[in-house]
């Protein structure tokens, strides 16, 4: 990163940030942190709770956005020590400058989140495991807290309709939400999708959707966990921490095919299962989805999800219209293809996840609103709706996933309390079964 640069944007921008501090103010959504920023701070501190992957380069993205806001990271949360000890060194080794993390201010547990959203910081970084965005979404909100949260921002309906409910609130208070939808922010996605809406492929005619890849990893249990201890470890192959990887992953496609559709699907009906991943490591998620989504006007999505080596891999979203067709690949180009003509070809240009980052304290910055806790809410949803169908193998309405009452948490968040999915005398944990499993 070149520091240097970026606090010479930092002091340029010092005026506007508090002009914009203000604006907040005057709109009546006077939040902590625009209170902050009013009394003459242009600093914005930031907690990232859940240090793994993601969580750090998010951090380092913040730290590093090209809007000149000056970033420092002042917490970090993990529900594990050594991923927030390894987090500290990794981020500091990247921007030591604006690391300001004391031991006391680096909290482990399943409280942490609270913690570090309680001590001081204006915006929270939210990139822990699926399950537990909606608890600390809210807690975020309750606590005017500006907020990125990752992608998927819940794993069954319940979640959902919280989220939902506190990116209402947030709006209220007019705090910031950006969710990881990183693709929404890649200029070929964006101009792919606006030659959808302006019609240059005719009438939508179906939609396709991949997330196929050889899978992720695997944290094997260690001498003397609790079960909670490792499902929270492990948390991947629990539906309650992920949501499968139709949810977990396939969620970045499925948001970009109900954008290209401008809507949300009303139904999908579909078929999954487990074959090659059936081990007692891999917890009770499939290995495989195909869905097929409808929308209200009829039109078609029709998406797969495969967790499964050596097999054919894609990242990519098609449109289909009546002109023509468009065809954007997840970490690459995209190809407008109209029947007549030669094919448009469209460069990714910068990472969506630098400019994920750069849009959102830019808008901080000129004290305007930023919400993406809509669509990241609706995308969730619908692929959890894709779940609900493969696991059950029946027609689910939208309306009827949305009301689903079935909340896939436990009860109690302790290390020592009771999941609700429990491993066998063999080891292996039930997996749903097409025909039997309810979903509803
Ligand atoms: N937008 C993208 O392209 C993208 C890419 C990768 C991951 N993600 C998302 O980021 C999130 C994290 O993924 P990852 O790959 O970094 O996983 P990871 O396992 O590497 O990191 C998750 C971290 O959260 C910690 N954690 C678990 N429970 C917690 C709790 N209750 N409070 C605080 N921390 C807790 C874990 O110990 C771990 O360190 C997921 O939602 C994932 O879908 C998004």
């Amino acid at each position: 990163m070149n520091m240097a640069k970026s606090r010479v944007a930092s002091e340029s921008s010092r005026r506007s940030f508090l002009k914009a501090s203000s604006a907040v103010a005057v709109a009546g959504a006077m939040t902590r942190s625009a209170r902050v920023h009013a009394a003459g701070s242009d600093e914005i501190k930031i907690a990232l709770i859940g240090c793994g992957g993601r969580g750090m380069s998010a951090a380092v993205q913040a730290i590093r956005n090209a809007a000149g806001a000056r970033v420092t990271l002042f917490a970090l949360a993990d529900a594990f020590r050594d991923r927030v000890d390894s987090a500290h060194k990794i981020i500091s080794g990247q921007a030591a400058d604006r690391v300001d993390v004391p031991p006391e201010r680096r909290f482990v547990g399943l409280d942490a989140f609270q913690k570090a959203t309680d001590c001081g910081v204006d915006m929270v970084l939210l990139c822990g495991p699926p399950g537990f965005r909606p608890m600390q979404f809210e807690a975020a909100v309750a606590a005017g807290k500006h907020v990125f949260m990752e992608k998927p921002v819940a794993t069954d309906s319940p979640g959902v309709r919280r989220v939902m409910a506190a990116n209402q609130k947030a709006k209220e208070k007019g705090l910031a939400v950006a969710v990881g939808h990183h693709l929404r922010h890649e200029m070929k996605h964006r101009e792919a999708i606006k030659k959808i809406h302006d019609g240059v492929i005719g009438d939508l005619q179906y939609i396709r959707a991949y997330f196929n890849s050889s899978g992720v990893w695997v944290r094997a249990r260690q001498p003397g966990q609790t079960e909670m201890q490792y499902q929270v470890q492990n948390w991947y192959y629990f539906n309650w921490l992920s949501g499968d990887h139709i949810v977990e992953q396939h969620v970045h496609d499925l948001d970009v095919g109900n954008w290209m559709a401008q809507a949300v699907p009303v139904e999908a009906q579909g078929s999954g299962g487990r074959q090659v991943r059936i081990g007692p490591d891999f917890g009770e998620i499939f290995d495989h989805h195909t869905v097929e989504f409808t929308y209200a006007n009829g039109l078609k999505m029709f998406s797969y999800s495969r967790h499964i080596p050596r097999c054919w891999n894609s990242f990519s979203q098609h449109a289909h219209g009546s002109r023509g067709s468009v065809h954007i690949e997840g970490h690459g180009h995209a190809d407008v293809r109209v029947a007549g003509q030669d094919p448009i070809r469209i460069e990714r240009g910068p990472g969506g996840h630098q400019l994920e980052h750069d849009h959102l304290f830019a808008a901080l910055l000129a004290g305007q609103p930023y919400n993406e806790g809509d669509y990241g809410a609706t995308s969730t949803m619908t692929a959890i709706l894709g779940r609900m169908a493969t696991y059950s193998g029946q027609v689910i309405r939208w309306d009827d996933a949305l009301n689903s009452k079935i909340d896939l948490c436990p009860e109690s968040l302790e290390w020592d309390a009771e999941t609700k999915v429990k491993p066998g005398p063999d080891g292996l944990y039930a997996c749903a079964m097409p025909g039997t499993t309810q979903v509803l």
